[in-house]
């Protein structure tokens, strides 16, 4: 049986196709569970924070606000259309100096090991095959510091016991026939991150139009990665 791939090609193409509306289409939705993940992140002065698929920057302007002039934030994403708005929200703010942004597809995650305090994700885990999902979370272990913080948004499996909504029927749906139109489905967050060596310290559960959403905060479990 072979190794599920993302298909990266098609993914930078639908990327760098929807850049500049990505923001009128998908914000009003995705901005309030964002900022619930950054919050539970709780990014500090001073602290090292990669961001793995920043999209249009979002997320980038208040990590680096929060870490301030003393600590820094970089990024990697796969399209440089997103990544060129991502700049335009970061020059605009005046923040451009203390973020780094790499173009490419994650993984691997081209930094040392543990150079971060922090790794963030925000509606990219549930893009990546399987696979992939190890194959990051392995790396994000990797280049963070011991005691550093993972924090995860993303679309979720429903609660044990609670039948899913006609929405996530539809959307699993979509996302097997039209993979290429809906590129994520609902994943289970915590035990993929639980499976590779992080233990959950909090999970808060929210939905956007029924659909389940996670914001997690994980640490990487004690032991070898
Ligand atoms: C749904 S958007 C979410 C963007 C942002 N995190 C947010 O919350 O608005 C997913 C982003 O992940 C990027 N992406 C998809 N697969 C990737 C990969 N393998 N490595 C890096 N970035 C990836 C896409 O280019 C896109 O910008």
């Amino acid at each position: 049986m072979g190794t599920e791939r993302q298909d990266v090609e098609a993914a930078r193409a639908f990327y760098d196709r929807i850049s500049r509306v990505y923001d009128a289409i998908s914000d009003a939705s995705e901005h309030a569970s964002r900022e619930r993940g950054l919050e539970l992140l709780a990014p500090a002065e001073g602290e090292q924070i990669l961001e793995v698929g920043f999209g249009t920057g979002q997320a980038l302007v208040p990590l680096a606000r929060a870490v301030g002039s003393a600590g820094g934030v970089s990024g990697i994403d796969l399209s440089e259309g997103m990544a060129m708005v991502a700049r335009r929200r970061l020059e605009d703010a005046g923040l451009g100096d203390r973020v780094e942004l790499r173009v490419g597809a994650a993984p691997p995650l081209p930094w040392p090991d543990s150079r971060f305090d922090a790794v963030s994700m925000s509606f990219t885990l549930e893009l990546l095959p399987d696979d992939v999902i190890r194959e990051l979370l392995a790396e994000t272990r990797r280049v963070l510091r011991p005691g550093g913080r993972l924090g995860v948004v993303s679309m979720a499996v429903s609660p044990r016991g609670k039948p899913e909504s006609v929405l996530t029927h539809t959307y699993k749906w979509l996302h097997r026939h039209f993979p290429h139109i809906v590129d994520c489905r609902p994943i289970d967050a915590s035990a993929g991150i639980r499976a590779a060596g992080f233990d959950p310290r909090q999970v808060i559960e929210m939905s956007i139009w029924t659909l389940p959403v996670v914001a997690l905060l994980a640490v990487p479990a004690p032991g070898p990665s």
